[in-house]
């Protein structure tokens, strides 16, 4: 299966050019236009298109709403509307309004910001353009540092770098090893079109996730609980049933520790 990457050299697009070998990469869409994306898909022939570019800074988005639609929205519709099978990664912001506990199914959204109402909008209207599109909504993922590619802030980056965190004691929300969800790639482009809460579930706290990390790894850095956040806890039964399993968060925490000999 012939593989278009968007994104190959951001955070998850180059974990997945790691593991979906002969994957091919897309140039940087930053100025694409709905032509440029048409052009592309003629050259490349691709039977699916992986996408993961997008401007997936909330602050950034709520400051650049033009920006946002067109990396969050545009974008993604005019790669469904070329007909090739599309899958997408959205993101568990969509359920930042929710007024309920959690675990959210896939049904129950309530975006509270411009990127999760983006996102909501490229999922429906992607959907609208291809109903064989699948949209995979992920959580805050982490890894270590990717020779030749930028290194962003994570989770676990941050907790091995920092000298004091903050996270909320209250807050049910789970964070998945990046190359679990490159991985799973090669099942999420069989799904059916559809939506999916695709990553780890978590039945602690942010920061109970936080302090059981701190003393796996005897971590210097201070926590402290950053009060009442609200719960982004997805229920990932859809996916698991189609035979995507992702690692709970602490088992996930556990084999990226052991793929970098973090314990040692
Ligand atoms: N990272 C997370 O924890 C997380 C959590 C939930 C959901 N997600 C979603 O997962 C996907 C991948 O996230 P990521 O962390 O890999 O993102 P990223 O590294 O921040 O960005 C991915 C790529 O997007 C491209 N890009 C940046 N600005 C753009 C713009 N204005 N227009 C078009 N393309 C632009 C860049 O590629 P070029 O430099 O080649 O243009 C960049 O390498 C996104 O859809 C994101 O919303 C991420």
């Amino acid at each position: 299966m012939r593989m278009l990457v968007t994104g190959p050299k951001g955070f998850v697009g180059a974990r997945i050019m790691d593991a979906q070998k002969g994957a091919v990469p897309a140039p940087s869409l930053r100025d694409a236009k709905e032509d440029t994306i048409r052009k592309l898909v003629e050259e490349v022939h691709p039977d699916v298109i992986i996408h993961t570019a997008a401007i997936s800074d909330i602050p950034t988005c709520e400051k650049n709403a033009e920006a946002s639609y067109h990396a969050n929205v545009e974008i993604p519709v005019w790669l469904a509307g070329t007909g090739i099978k599309l899958v997408a990664i959205s993101t568990d912001q969509v359920y930042s309004g929710c007024t309920e506990e959690g675990p959210y199914p896939e049904d129950r959204t309530a975006p509270a910001n411009v990127y999760a109402r983006h996102k909501l909008e490229m999922e429906k209207r992607t959907l609208d353009a291809n109903p064989d599109t699948v949209l995979l909504r992920a959580t805050c993922m982490y890894d270590m540092p990717m020779y030749g590619v930028p290194n962003r802030g994570n989770f676990l980056v941050n907790m091995l770098r920092s000298s004091s965190l903050s996270f909320s004691s209250t807050q049910h929300r789970a964070v998945t090893y990046v190359r679990e969800v490159a991985g799973n790639i090669s099942k999420a482009v069989l799904l059916p079109g559809g939506v999916y809460n695709y990553g780890s579930e978590n039945e602690l706290t942010m920061l109970e996730t936080a302090l059981w990390l701190k003393k796996e790894l005897s971590l210097s850095v201070h926590l402290q609980d950053a009060g009442r956040w609200h719960n982004l806890w997805m229920d990932c039964t859809k996916a698991e049933n189609m035979g995507i399993c992702f690692r709970n968060t602490v088992d996930g925490l556990k084999k990226c520790i052991a793929d970098y000999g973090l314990g040692q």
